[in-house]
């Protein structure tokens, strides 16, 4: 692409200011109470996208937040990229534990960022990924140089799990036809080392409540008479793994695909430092199943986690007392082949069988989503790995991912096309944490990266 480094330098500050003005927005989709601030950042998106360059740009209303639908057909003929993104972020608590406000926007230098990086709520998940996409489009628009079709479909209830996405997309296939999908919404392995995310975990995600005696008890009176419900769903819990830490709902690893041992081989090649990895984290030792390495056990192998778990009296001083209920939270990330709803039926027959009497158990499913590989030998990843080798100057590594974005399985299902994880953020950007951030360099070998997908999957079309 012609000049994309000279546009980039030339238009860094507004490129920037840009970003931080989006991120100053909370649309945080899980807390109603920002119901106005999400609906707004829709309309900033679809002027966003006109200013860019599209010739259509709607606001598509769903049974939740809309979804920002553009695009710029140039000519049927040409190959279509639909590219995806989401304009809701994470909710921003726990609040105290930022250092700079999450909806003011500072840009601050850390070890990983000598040049800067932005501290926002959703400045690496998903607003400023997303963003590239945008000022990548208006790059190749205003010069003259965009070599295909494009449509963008960027949502607002990514955060929530997508629901108003599933019913557009079941809705819409023709109108987003495309050749290819294109993702800038995971990371990669550094600064100076690219990779292409070749794999999602899928996802099942429940609420667990048991409940004991009709009322709060004494716990001197009735203590040790009867079932507490902590003391039995802790004891739950801590059943669903062994000593080894597998799983043990049966039936929770039948579709599970084993790694090859070369491709095992393969995958362990990727650079990574278990003593960088403890210290980042503070901890002196990591922890997980056994026979896996940590990368993994935190990409190819399905796991489950309490998310959070809540009961009894947890306000100051002491109280004496039995509750009736106690809950959690409880996420499984699945890996390819595993079926959510299905693993969803097997945990819930399983885990209501480690009741005991006197015990009630309710499961409640809130949401979930398939896993997703993608193959390295298809155009759309030689595409994405020839761009990332010309800006960074080396080839870009495939690596499956540990978190979920379950559209994309349902997207392959419905529009029968494959999708490129092309992302730009590092696991250290503290993403649904306090103090996220995505690195200034990051943004901007985005937005100089994109446009080269586009030119050398249009050429590899022909
Ligand atoms: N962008 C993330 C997913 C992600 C991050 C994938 C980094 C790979 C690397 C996405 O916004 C997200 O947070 N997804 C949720 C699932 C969703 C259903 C709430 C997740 O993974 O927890
Ligand atoms: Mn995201
Ligand atoms: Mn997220």
């Amino acid at each position: 692409m012609n000049n994309i480094k000279a546009y980039i330098a030339q238009n860094k500050e507004r490129l920037i200011n840009e970003l931080i003005e989006l991120l100053k927005i909370p649309s945080i989709s899980a807390d109603m109470a920002y119901k106005d601030d999400v609906i707004k950042t829709s309309k900033v998106i679809k002027i966003a996208l006109e200013k860019a360059g599209c010739n259509k740009v709607e606001i598509c209303e769903t049974p939740g937040y809309p979804i920002v639908y553009g695009e710029k057909i140039i000519d049927p003929k040409l190959p279509t990229i639909l590219v995806y993104g989401h304009y809701d972020v994470q909710p921003a608590d726990p609040l105290e534990l930022w250092d700079s406000s999450p909806f003011e926007p500072i840009i601050k230098k850390t070890e990983l960022h000598p040049e800067g990086a932005i501290f926002a709520r959703g400045a690496c998940d998903d607003k400023g990924q997303m963003y590239m996409h945008v000022k990548a489009f208006e790059f190749m628009t205003s010069t003259n140089q965009l070599p295909c079709n494009v449509k963008f479909i960027i949502e607002g209830e990514e955060e929530v799990g997508s629901n108003s996405l599933v019913w557009y997309v079941k809705r819409n296939q023709e109108k987003l036809a495309n050749d290819v999908i294109l993702i800038s919404d995971t990371g990669m392995i550094s600064n100076s080392q690219p990779s292409i995310t070749t794999g999602l975990r899928g996802l099942s995600y429940v609420e667990v409540e048991v409940t004991g005696p009709n009322r709060d008890l004494h716990s001197g009176l009735y203590g040790g008479a009867v079932a507490n419900p902590i003391n039995i769903l802790t004891k739950m819990i801590a059943s669903l793994h062994n000593k080894d830490n597998h799983i043990t709902i049966p039936g929770f690893y039948d579709k599970v695909e084993d790694l090859t041992a070369k491709e095992r081989a393969e995958m362990a090649k990727a650079p990574f430092s278990l003593d960088e990895y403890k210290k980042a984290l503070d901890i002196d030792a990591v922890y997980g199943e056994k026979g896996y390495t940590t990368n993994e056990r935190n990409s190819i192998r399905p796991t489950l986690d309490v998310n959070g778990i809540w009961g009894g009296y947890t306000g100051e001083g002491a109280k004496t007392v039995i509750a009736s209920k106690a809950f959690a939270k409880i996420s499984m990330r699945l890996v390819p082949n595993q079926d959510w709803e299905e693993i969803t039926v097997l945990f819930t027959k399983h885990f209501k069988s480690l009741a005991p009497k006197g015990i009630t158990v309710k499961v409640t499913p809130h949401h979930g989503g398939q896993g997703y590989v993608t193959p390295t030998d298809n155009i759309g990843y030689k595409a994405a790995n020839k761009a990332y080798t010309e800006t960074f100057g080396i080839p870009a590594i495939p690596q499956r991912s540990g978190g979920s974005i379950p559209i994309v399985a349902l997207f392959e299902q419905e529009l029968k096309s494959k999708t490129i994880l092309m992302g730009f953020g590092l696991d250290s950007d503290a993403i649904h944490s306090p103090n996220e951030h995505f690195g200034i360099f990051n943004y901007l070998k985005g937005i100089e990266t994109i446009p080269l997908f586009y030119k050398y999957y249009t050429e590899m079309s022909k």
